[in-house]
C-alpha cells in the first residue's frame, strides 16, 4: 500500500483543494491530510473562517481523503513521514524546494496549483458585498 501525505489549512473548501486532493490520492492508495490547527494558523498569521473541527469534518467527507491528522508545528513532517510510513509527500508548487530535506525519507512531489482560485481570493472577492 502506497501512502501519500499533504499539508494545509483547507479553509473555505474550493475546487482547487479538491483537485489537489484528487491528484495526491492518485499517487497512492491512502491519503493523509495534515490539517493546520487554529493555533498553528495563528503562528502563521492566518485566521480561518471555519475552525479546525469544522475543516476536519469537511475533509473527512471527501472520498479522496483517508485520514486527517493535526498539523501543530513546522517540525513534525519528518516524524509524520516515518510514523505513518509515508511513500510520497505532496505539496503545491508554491512550496517548491522547501521540503527537499524529506527526500532521504520519501518521494517529494510539488504539483501545479489550479489557476484562478484560492481561499484568500474568495475572501477578497466577497469582502464588502451584501450577504444576500
Ligand atoms: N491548492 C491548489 N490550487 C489552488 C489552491 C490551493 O492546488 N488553487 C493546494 C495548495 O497548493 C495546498 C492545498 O491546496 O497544497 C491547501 O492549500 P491552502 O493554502 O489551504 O489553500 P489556498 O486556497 O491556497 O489558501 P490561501 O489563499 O489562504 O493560501
Amino acid at each position: 500500500m502506497r501512502r501519500v501525505i499533504t499539508y494545509g489549512t483547507y479553509d473555505l473548501l474550493h475546487y482547487g483543494h479538491i483537485e489537489l486532493l484528487r491528484r495526491a490520492r492518485e499517487m497512492g492508495d491512502y491519503l493523509i491530510v495534515a490539517l493546520s490547527t487554529d493555533e498553528f494558523n495563528k503562528l502563521k498569521n492566518k485566521k480561518s473562517y471555519y475552525d479546525y473541527e469544522q475543516r476536519k469534518m469537511m475533509l473527512e467527507s471527501i472520498r479522496y481523503v483517508d485520514l486527517v491528522i493535526p498539523e501543530n508545528d513546522w517540525e513534525q513532517k519528518k516524524t509524520d513521514v516515518s510514523k505513518f510510513e509515508v511513500d510520497t509527500f505532496v505539496m503545491g508548487h508554491d512550496w517548491e524546494g522547501e521540503f527537499d530535506f524529506l527526500k532521504d525519507q520519501c518521494e517529494v512531489v510539488y504539483v501545479k496549483r489550479t489557476e484562478g482560485i484560492s481561499t484568500t481570493q474568495i475572501k477578497k472577492e466577497l469582502y464588502g458585498r451584501d450577504a444576500k
